[in-house]
């Protein structure tokens, strides 16, 4: 069931998308060589606390017998795509480190991620980090009521591999705010004119995870870390968006 949410959860959902952003703008100012990411879940951890939310991640269920997800966010450094467990790994200059948090504030789910650089990072870590944010932002602009989900993973997969580069198709986006993951899916690929039409009032994320090589993608043993399958670095960013009868409206923004 797809939810279309009221005037008042669209103000709830706007407030814990609000705070997983400056959550990560925190994140982001921390994140030097030398800390570890056990350490930066950490800082996620107090502050979503501190302003009265949780992280939802913190204690997720399982895919297929995998323990609970442990961490406050997930920290996905280089190769490794998404979920990303975070723990005593010490950060290092050059690094590609992909943070996602998801706040829970008085119930209601904002659910962002983004690619941080660690000081100068070699290419094609800064090419592969810039076009999965412009096909991030080129897919969210084709949200309207009435336009196709096909549209959207249609200009991501379009811009992604005019560069070269290669969507992932094993994760994708998802309805969001009043649970963490609700209906529909939404593919980063796809063809035009495609696929659910979307309604005013739905919530859901775009969040691409673009491989510099192969789409492919593996889990590690932990249950949760997925790697891309060649080796190749990967970049994601993420956003919650509300539809509305002209466009969009971007929540996660801090
Ligand atoms: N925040 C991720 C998403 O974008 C989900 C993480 S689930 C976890 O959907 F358990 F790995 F944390
Ligand atoms: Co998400
Ligand atoms: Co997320």
């Amino acid at each position: 069931m797809i939810y279309i949410k009221t005037a008042q959860q669209i103000e709830k959902i706007r407030k814990s998308s609000r705070l997983a952003a400056q959550s990560l703008d925190l994140a982001g100012q921390h994140l030097k060589p030398g800390i570890t990411t056990g350490d930066l879940d950490k800082i996620i951890h107090q502050f979503l606390v501190e302003n009265g939310a949780t992280p939802a991640t913190l204690g997720y269920k399982g895919p297929r017998g995998a323990p609970p997800f442990p961490g406050a966010s997930c920290i996905s450094v280089n190769d490794v795509v998404v979920h990303g467990i975070p723990g005593p790994l010490v950060i290092m200059e050059g690094d590609l480190v992909k943070i996602d948090v998801t706040a829970r504030l008085d119930s209601y789910f904002g659910d962002t991620a983004r690619t941080f650089l660690v000081g100068s990072v070699p290419e094609p870590g800064p090419l592969l980090a810039r076009t999965t944010q412009e096909a991030m932002i080129l897919g969210i602009e084709q949200i309207k009521a009435g336009a196709r989900l096909g549209d959207i993973g249609h200009a991501i997969q379009t811009h992604t591999e005019a560069r070269g580069f290669s969507v992932v198709r094993a994760f994708v986006g998802h309805g969001v705010g009043i649970e963490f993951h609700e209906a529909p899916n939404v593919p980063h690929f796809g063809r035009p004119g495609t696929g659910y039409r979307i309604k005013s009032g739905m919530i859901f994320t775009v969040e691409p995870m673009i491989n510099a090589g192969d789409s492919e993608v593996e889990l590690l043993d932990d249950g949760w870390t997925v790697i891309t399958a060649d080796g190749s670095l990967s970049s994601q960013f993420e956003h919650s968006v509300l539809v509305t009868a002209s466009g969009y409206e971007i929540l996660t923004l801090s």
